[in-house]
């Protein structure tokens, strides 16, 4: 019994640190997550020539788009820059060239694809080295 009490004390603890950091932290970390998930997806259809795979990892980089502008760039405090404004724009231009990617892929356009793939990978680079002060 004393145990238990001493395991459950333990995992409220770290319960309580979890919680202690920023609150949108994870909620970033799971979007983060996703949209590489999704990257390595379309990635991976390029290289085994799957259309459903390109097509999957697109439909997913879409929607966890959707939650970049829901939150705010964290250690914005000293760039210039108005960073939800940012985030904003940013979605919106990945969710076009996202969409872009399937539709050159259909007309057989290889070349244009690739440059959209590495176009969003850019920007999702571009992002990071903001906020990470590269
Ligand atoms: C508008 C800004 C922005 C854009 C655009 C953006 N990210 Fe991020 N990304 C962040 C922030 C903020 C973090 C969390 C801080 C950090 O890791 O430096 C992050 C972290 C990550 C991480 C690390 C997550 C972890 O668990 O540590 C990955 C992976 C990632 N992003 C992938 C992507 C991919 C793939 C794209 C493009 C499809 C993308 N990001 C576009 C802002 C952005």
């Amino acid at each position: 019994m004393k145990k238990m009490l001493l395991v459950s004390a333990l995992l409220g603890s770290s319960l309580l640190m979890a919680s202690a950091e920023a609150p949108n932290t994870e909620m970033i970390k799971k979007t983060m997550q996703n949209l590489e998930r999704s990257m390595s997806k379309i990635q991976k259809g390029f290289l085994y020539n799957s259309r459903a795979r390109i097509k999957g990892g697109i439909v997913s980089l879409r929607r966890d788009l959707k939650n970049i502008d829901s939150f705010l760039i964290t250690n914005d405090a000293d760039v210039k820059f108005n960073a939800k404004v940012y985030a904003t724009t940013e979605t919106k231009a990945l969710d076009t060239m996202a969409s872009k990617i399937i539709e050159d892929f259909d007309k057989g356009d290889k070349e244009a694809v690739m440059k959209e793939f590495n176009q969003v990978l850019n920007r999702c680079v571009t992002c990071h080295a903001l906020v990470r002060k590269w």
